[in-house]
């Protein structure tokens, strides 16, 4: 059986609504708005390989309103879930074992993230174009191309500016231009498409932003049509290239980008990054492997060895060259976050999906424990769940729109063992540790997923 079929990784396929759930504690009243979460929910049985990031997207809303929460979820239907709906079952292969002897024919899961942008709100997927997805209903509205102008897929991982109201992105592809880079400003518009030359085509997950510069991580998880032919997937793991670390002025181009090397290291996601003097500094999950193509296939994943994800800081010395390494955590860390309104810009406090020492649950990318890390004291703190339960992607939400940096609720799904159900707390941000300030009851269980967002009313 595929571990992304069972258990909490199991797809849930019914769509519907719950109004005025059950509440233990009292949802915040300035907590007002709307938490989008997406992730992977394979509608029809697959015929092949499948891995997590194959799935159809799902969105779960939970909508926070004086006092009350709402419920809400559906599909992402795309032309992919169209035709397969008319096939009755499912006609798509893996994104990870694409037949090079053919156009690939891609999914537009849109599965991966879901973000709101000048009033857009978008389900994004790395190998092809956002989804527009209605406010409120959740109804697919189809492919978004910024008016014609963007072409080719676009990052599931955005970066908003938050003093400018940009929308900073990339869009990496096996085939030339292997990396782009684009701007939409406040307004929505697509201002900018740059073309960067990168060493190899690799599976670029994320990137980071700060004030003045973007920064591309290029791992060396190698696309090939080769490894295809010979292995059986797109990527290969080639530790002997590094990584590299590709920094350009955002006022610059192309020809501006300058390239440091690291140790060989697998990143999906930054916390976020900072200019200090000279130096940019970049809190990552690093893994020190990722190979999709292990002996035990390509659903195996490193989540609990020694090179599974833990938290580190890049300095990048832009003046001498070089990059330094730091780990921050020995604990196992994913989905890191940090406060939206401090993208690009020091961060003291971020949070993160992790797992609890001495939690044994075998290689699936589980999280049992919400981390909070005081980056300027060098602590941590940890709410602790438990092997029953698995927590998502936590989401920081401040109180006020001039809060402090800490000041406001941590947002997190969890999945209860036991009770084959999810609920979702508000933390207090300052006492995490703390008993929930409000817990609400949710109708059934929201699958394991990738990434949320939260939008004010
Ligand atoms: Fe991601």
């Amino acid at each position: 059986m595929n571990p992304f079929l069972e258990g909490n990784f199991a797809p849930w396929r019914m769509e519907g609504v719950a109004d005025d759930l059950t509440v233990t504690g009292r949802i915040p009243r300035e907590l007002n708005g709307t938490y989008y979460r997406n992730g992977p929910n394979p509608a029809f049985e697959p015929a092949g390989r499948y891995h997590w990031f194959d799935g159809d997207g799902m969105i779960h809303s939970i909508t926070l309103r004086d006092g009350r929460a709402h419920y809400r979820n559906r599909f992402v239907m795309s032309a992919g879930l169209q035709e397969e709906r008319a096939a009755g079952r499912a006609t798509f292969p893996s994104l990870l074992e694409l037949d090079p002897t053919e156009v690939p024919r891609i999914k537009n899961t849109g599965n991966t993230n879901i973000v709101c942008h000048a009033g857009r709100l978008l389900a994004l997927m790395e190998a092809a174009l956002p989804t527009r997805m209605a406010q409120g209903t959740l109804d697919t509205l189809g492919e978004f191309d910024f008016d014609g102008r963007l072409i080719g897929p676009m990052t599931a991982h955005p970066k908003m500016d938050p003093e400018t109201g940009e929308m900073l992105f990339f869009g990496y592809s096996p085939f030339p231009p292997f990396l782009q880079y684009h701007v939409a400003d406040r307004d929505g518009r697509l201002v900018r498409t740059e073309p960067i030359d990168v060493a190899w085509p690799s599976m670029m997950h994320d990137f980071a932003v700060t004030k003045d510069h973007v920064i591309f991580i290029l791992c060396p998880l190698v696309f090939s049509f080769e490894n295809v032919r010979e292995r059986g997937g797109a990527f290969s793991w080639e530790p002997a290239r590094g990584t590299r670390l590709g920094v350009m002025p955002r006022s610059g181009g192309n020809a501006d980008v300058r390239w440091y090397d690291t140790d060989a290291c697998y990143v999906f996601h930054p916390m976020n990054a900072y200019e200090d003097g000279d130096a940019i500094v970049l809190d990552v999950a690093r893994y020190g492997r990722l190979d999709f193509m292990t002996p035990k296939g390509v659903e195996n994943l490193s989540y609990r060895d020694d090179t599974a994800a833990r938290m580190h800081r890049w300095r990048i010395d832009r003046r001498a060259g070089g990059v330094r390494s730091t780990p921050l955590d020995d604990v196992i860390a994913e989905f890191p976050r940090v406060d939206e309104r401090r993208v690009g810009r020091r961060h003291r406090f971020g949070y993160a999906a992790a797992r609890e020492t001495g939690v044994e649950d075998g290689s699936r990318p589980e999280w049992t424990s919400v981390r909070k890390y005081d980056l300027e004291r060098g602590t941590m703190e940890t709410r602790r769940y438990g092997a029953g339960n698995g927590v998502g992607e936590p989401l920081f939400v401040p109180r006020t729109p001039g809060a402090d940096e800490d000041d406001g609720w941590v947002l997190v799904l969890v999945y209860d063992h036991a009770r084959n159900a999810s609920r979702f707390d508000v933390l207090d941000a300052r006492a995490i540790t703390d008993d929930p300030v409000a817990t609400v009851w949710l109708p059934h269980r929201v699958p394991y997923g990738f990434h949320g967002n939260w939008v004010g009313a």
